[in-house]
């Protein structure tokens, strides 16, 4: 496995198969394949794919509201964490959506999500608020959380 070749690419549904048995092994929610699918089509929305040697390793994706990037997903492959792949897809997510408008950025992350509330702080996120019970699946918490200029960003 060879990190340098990591490069991110555009979602192409020859990586949905791929990507959704990663999601399964990943999430109690996982998305389903036409979840995907519409990110192929999403006008508004930009969903990239983190390959390394050709093979899937990460993903994640964006929708611009407005002038807002709302983080949708972001995964990388279990074996891969804890490598610097994660910080590389969520700065690749922002750059692209700060050039297609977006002035900030938001997410909701699970409130026990220690790792990933982490590196979004990492990137210049803070907590803006939490929501109560937001996760059907489990009931907890989601804190919500916000970059407030991705214009003068610089991670
Ligand atoms: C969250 C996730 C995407 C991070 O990806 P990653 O490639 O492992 O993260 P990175 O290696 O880029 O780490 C970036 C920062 O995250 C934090 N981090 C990473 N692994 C961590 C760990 N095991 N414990 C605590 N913090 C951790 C650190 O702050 C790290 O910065 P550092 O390396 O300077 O210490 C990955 O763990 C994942 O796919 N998790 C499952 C899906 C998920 O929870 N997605 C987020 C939903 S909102």
């Amino acid at each position: 496995m060879m990190l340098a070749t990591l490069r991110f690419v555009a979602l192409d549904k020859t990586y949905i198969p791929k990507i959704l048995e990663i999601e399964q092994v990943t999430h109690t929610a996982p998305w389903s394949q036409r979840s995907f699918e519409n990110e192929l089509e999403h006008k508004y929305g930009i969903f990239l794919v983190g390959l390394i040697d050709g093979e899937v390793s990460a993903y994640g994706g964006v929708w611009i509201l407005v002038d807002e990037a709302h983080v949708t997903n972001v995964v990388v492959k279990e074996n891969l964490r804890g490598q610097g792949i994660g910080r590389k897809l969520m700065i690749e997510l922002l750059t692209k959506a700060r050039t297609k408008g977006a002035v900030c950025a938001t997410l909701e992350v699970r409130a026990t999500n220690a790792t990933a509330i982490q590196l979004y702080e990492k990137l210049g996120f803070i907590q803006a608020t939490v929501r109560k019970q937001y996760y059907p699946d489990n009931k907890e918490d989601a804190v919500v959380m916000m970059l407030n200029d991705l214009v003068k960003w610089a991670p």
